[in-house]
C-alpha cells in the first residue's frame, strides 16, 4: 500500500488531506508540533479506514527538525509528499516581531525546499508519485512575506513541475483562496468583511487539488470564484495588483 506524508496535519487542509487520503487507501505519515492532536487523529483515522498511521512531531520552523521530517520523506514507501504547514500573521513589517517573520520563511519555504529535495530523488527512480506544496492566491499579491513566501512556492513548484516533465513523478503548487481552517483564528485575522462567496470548504480543496495532481497540472486553484480572480491576477498590471493587496490589508 501506497503512504503519503502530510505536514501541518492536524487542522484545517493537512487534516481534510489525511482524512480524503486515508479513504483512498493511503497509509498516512502525519506531522505537526501538537503530539496530543497528532495521536488522537492517528488512532481515528486507522479505526475509520484500516491504515497505517504514523505521526512525526516536529516544528518546521527548526531546522534539525525538518531535516527529520526530510529524512522520512526520503524513504522508499513515501508517493506523496503534501507541504501543507503554514500560518499567517497579522503584523505590519515595520516595527513588526522579526522572529515570527523569519519562523514563517522558515517553515512555508525552507522546510518545503528541504523536504521536496528529500523526496523527489526516489520519486523520480522509481517514475511514480510526487509532492504537492501547498501555495495560495496570495502568491499573487503584495501581501508581506506571507505573499512572497508563497510566491516563491508556486515559482517553485511549476519550476519542478517543468524539469520533471517527461517522468510520471510530478510536483503542484496548490493555491487555495479563503478556506475555512484554524487559520484565520490563530492568526488574530477579522474575517467577518470576507463575503460568503470567497469562502471553500476545505473537503472541496482537497478534492479539487487531488484531480488536478492526477492530471499533472502545474498549479491548482480550487473554486471558480478564484480561477476568474486568478486569471484577473495574474495579466492585471502589477500597479493594479498592489491597489488589490492594499484593499485586501484593509480587511484585516
Ligand atoms: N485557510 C486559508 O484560507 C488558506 C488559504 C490559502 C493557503 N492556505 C495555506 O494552507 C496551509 C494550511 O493552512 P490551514 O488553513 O489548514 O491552517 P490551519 O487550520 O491553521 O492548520 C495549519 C497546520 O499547520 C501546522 N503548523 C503550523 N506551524 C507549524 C510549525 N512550525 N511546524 C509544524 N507544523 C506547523 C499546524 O499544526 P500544529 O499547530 O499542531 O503544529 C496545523 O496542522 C498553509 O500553508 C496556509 O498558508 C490557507
Amino acid at each position: 500500500m501506497r503512504t503519503a506524508l502530510i505536514t501541518g496535519a492536524t487542522a484545517g487542509i493537512g487534516r481534510a488531506f489525511a482524512f480524503e487520503l486515508a479513504a483512498r487507501g493511503m497509509n498516512l505519515v502525519l506531522v505537526a508540533r501538537d503530539e496530543p492532536r497528532l495521536l488522537a487523529l492517528a488512532g481515528e483515522l486507522n479505526f475509520d479506514f484500516g491504515i497505517e498511521v504514523q505521526v512525526v512531531c516536529a516544528d518546521l520552523s527548526l531546522l534539525a527538525q525538518i531535516d527529520e521530517v526530510a529524512c522520512r520523506a526520503a524513504a522508499d514507501d513515501i508517493d506523496l509528499v503534501v507541504n501543507n504547514a503554514g500560518f499567517g500573521l497579522n503584523q505590519p513589517f515595520v516595527g513588526g516581531d522579526l522572529k515570527a517573520e523569519q519562523q514563517m520563511l522558515d517553515v512555508l519555504v525552507t522546510a518545503v525546499m528541504r523536504i521536496t529535495h528529500a523526496a523527489l530523488p526516489g520519486m523520480v527512480d522509481r517514475n511514480r508519485g510526487g509532492v504537492i506544496n501547498v501555495s495560495s492566491v496570495a502568491s499573487w499579491l503584495a501581501s508581506g512575506t506571507y505573499s512572497a513566501a508563497k510566491s516563491w512556492v508556486t515559482t517553485f513548484s511549476e519550476s519542478l513541475a517543468t524539469q520533471l516533465r517527461g517522468s510520471d513523478a510530478h510536483v503542484m503548487a496548490l493555491c487555495p483562496g479563503f478556506t475555512r481552517t484554524e487559520f484565520h483564528d490563530r492568526a488574530n485575522m477579522e474575517t467577518a468583511t470576507i463575503p460568503e462567496w470567497m469562502w471553500l470548504d476545505v473537503n472541496d480543496v482537497v478534492k479539487e487539488a487531488l484531480t488536478d495532481f492526477a492530471g499533472q497540472h502545474a498549479v491548482s486553484v480550487p473554486g471558480v470564484q478564484y480561477k476568474s480572480l486568478g486569471l484577473v491576477a495574474q495579466y492585471l498590471p502589477r500597479p493594479f495588483v498592489r491597489k488589490l493587496s492594499v484593499m485586501q490589508a484593509r480587511r484585516r
